[in-house]
């Protein structure tokens, strides 16, 4: 079985769900407490065990580069200011030089069109995908997890949770066959079915292990739901040639792209770090007590 040693990080969609602050930021650089949401998909890959990673970057998207780059005169000023912790922090978080590769899509027709623009830095070797947008929260990274599965079965294996039965049709929707522990195999994949038509309530929650193969049947280019180049509909189709396997996460996934996902994961990480929780929690617990005295007056 391949080790899989690179992960590739689409960072090129619009983000219209969080106009107006997405016409100038790009989305993935909005902060969760004081790191922003990509540092925390690196971090992920790097956790499990990634090497190499490839962002899909578009126009608008410098300032991502920028971040993981070296800023001297910022070190600079630290380093007069005797500011060493911080001097530190930043050391710690830079990838090493030559693990981070840029590729271009020039317009954003879509996720499997974004990934499929990764693949000669690829190659023919399996890869991971992250959806930076979707946010890891749990004692072990969603990667990891499924990294953990795909060391039992290799092949192709998604990250999945449970969504209310009702709310299938937003998102991409897996059917459930035979268990292989830690998780079971795929037996087929519906983006956005209606609850009567789903073939499970397991849905994808952006985090992929997939073959090289899936290059080529991107590479066609065909269009699914949204007039965009899915890569659902792609791994639809490698499906009827390589096995897929699912591995349910233990944490819980935040969807950062959108408004309330976003609120919650500040909360959640905020309320998790030692350092900041008593002075956000109290404010929080005061404020719901205000909104019940107001629900009930
Ligand atoms: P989303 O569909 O959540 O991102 O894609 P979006 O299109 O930017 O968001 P909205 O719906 O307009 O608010 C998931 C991830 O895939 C990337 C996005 O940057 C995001 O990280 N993506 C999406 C691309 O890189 N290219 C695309 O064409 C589409």
């Amino acid at each position: 079985m391949k080790k899989v040693r690179k992960a590739v990080i689409p960072v090129a969609g619009l983000g219209t769900r969080f106009l107006p602050a997405t016409k100038a930021l790009p989305k993935e650089m909005l902060t969760i407490v004081d790191k922003p949401v990509v540092q925390y998909a690196v971090d992920e890959a790097l956790e499990a065990g990634i090497e190499h990673i490839v962002f899909v970057t578009g126009r608008n998207k410098a300032v991502i580069e920028d971040y993981f780059d070296l800023q001297p005169e910022l070190v600079g000023t630290l380093e007069r200011a005797g500011k060493t912790k911080q001097i530190e922090l930043l050391e710690d978080l830079m990838p090493v030089a030559g693990s981070v590769s840029f590729t271009r899509q020039q317009a954003p027709l879509g996720l499997g069109h974004a990934v499929w623009c990764a693949r000669d830095i690829v190659g023919d070797e399996p890869f991971a995908v992250l959806l930076p947008d979707m946010v890891s929260f749990g004692k072990t990274g969603c990667l990891a997890e499924t990294m953990e599965l795909y060391g039992v079965t290799g092949g192709n294996v998604l990250a999945v949770e449970q969504c209310h039965p009702s709310d299938t049709a937003k998102y991409g929707i897996v059917g459930r066959g035979a268990d292989v522990v830690p998780g079971f195999e795929i037996t087929g994949m519906v983006e956005k079915p209606a609850p009567a038509e789903a073939p499970s309530n397991y849905y994808i929650n952006g985090r992929y292990i997939l073959q090289p193969e899936i290059f080529e049947l991107l590479g066609r280019h065909e269009r699914g739901a949204g007039n965009e180049i899915q890569i659902t509909d792609a791994m639809e189709h490698l499906l009827k040639q390589q096995p897929f396997y699912a591995r349910p996460f233990t944490g819980r996934m935040f969807d950062c792209g959108s408004k309330s996902g976003f609120i919650e994961a500040n909360v959640a990480f905020a309320l998790a770090r030692e350092d900041i929780r008593d002075s956000v929690f109290e404010p929080i617990r005061e404020m719901v007590g205000l909104r019940r005295a107001e629900q009930a007056a």
